[in-house]
């Protein structure tokens, strides 16, 4: 048995080439967001129990090798993945998509550390933000931002406390170019605010800034892990996994 640890696009299509190649495999979700999309196959829905919890998972089900396809910024899990892999003495491989760094107009961008450090610029340097960081990080924000016009979009209601001048939309995509640019122009966004989630799912975003001239800031990845052998393809994940099992 495989086991997939999922919650991306890359991790359902790595389902799709999985299936398609009769392997046994299980996709595992974290439950974060109330209506997730299924990848095909078998799921299991909830956290593991830590590194104890998933050492234990991983020797009762007998699992064979473990893909970490968790989102670029899911570092907890991956860190747990790396822990619990070693301990248990499974093959791992991280299935990452490939970051924005390179992408065009990224040197014009500002790189921040952290999402702390995000709000912080971002209230100096906007006064109508577009928040595309995710429901968990709104915390980060609503102290530095809470007199801002903020248009922030998640997909599922924010736990947090919402300061009264912000709007929130809830959306999950996929979005357009020619939405994205209606969107920043009819809230009048002045600075666009993402993490460094890479990819195509939620480019146009990025490209709708650009083409309104409007200062995008972008929190960095953490490093990529040392000693895990790392593919940003999902048909890569799916050659490894033919050879691991
Ligand atoms: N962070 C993002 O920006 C983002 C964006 C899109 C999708 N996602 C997806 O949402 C999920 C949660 O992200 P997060 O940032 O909250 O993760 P995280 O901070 O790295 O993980 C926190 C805890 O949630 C549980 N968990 C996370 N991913 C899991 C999975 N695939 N299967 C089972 N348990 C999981 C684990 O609990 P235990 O310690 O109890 O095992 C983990 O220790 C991830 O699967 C990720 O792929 C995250």
């Amino acid at each position: 048995m495989i086991l997939v640890l999922g919650g991306t696009a890359e991790a359902r299509e790595l389902a799709v080439l999985l299936q398609h190649d009769g392997v046994e495999f299980l996709s595992s979700l974290a439950g974060r967001v109330a209506r997730p999309r299924l990848p095909v196959g078998e799921v299991r829905i909830g956290g593991f129990g830590g590194v104890t919890g998933l050492v234990e998972f991983l020797t009762e089900q007998r699992i064979a090798a473990v893909v970490d396809a968790t989102h670029p910024f899911a570092a907890g899990m991956s860190a747990n993945a790396i822990a619990a892999c070693g301990q248990a003495g499974v093959p791992l491989l991280r299935l990452e998509r490939v970051g924005w760094a390179g992408a065009p107009h990224a040197e014009d961008w500002h790189w921040v550390e952290g999402h702390d450090e995000a709000a912080a610029l971002t209230a100096r340097v906007g006064a109508r933000p577009f928040l595309t960081i995710g429901r968990q990080q709104l915390g980060a924000f609503t102290g530095p931002l809470a007199f801002a016009e903020v248009t922030a979009r998640v997909v599922d209601e924010p736990d947090v406390e919402i300061p009264p001048t912000w709007r929130i939309l809830l959306n999950r995509g996929p979005y357009t170019l020619e939405g994205e640019r209606e969107l920043l122009t009819r809230w009048g966004c002045d600075v666009l605010v993402t993490k460094d989630s890479g990819g195509d799912w939620t480019w146009p975003k990025m490209e709708a800034a650009t083409e309104l001239g409007l200062p995008i800031v972008v929190v960095k990845r953490k490093p990529e892990p040392v000693g895990v052998e790392v593919v940003s393809d999902p048909g890569a994940a799916a050659a490894w996994v033919r050879q691991a099992r």
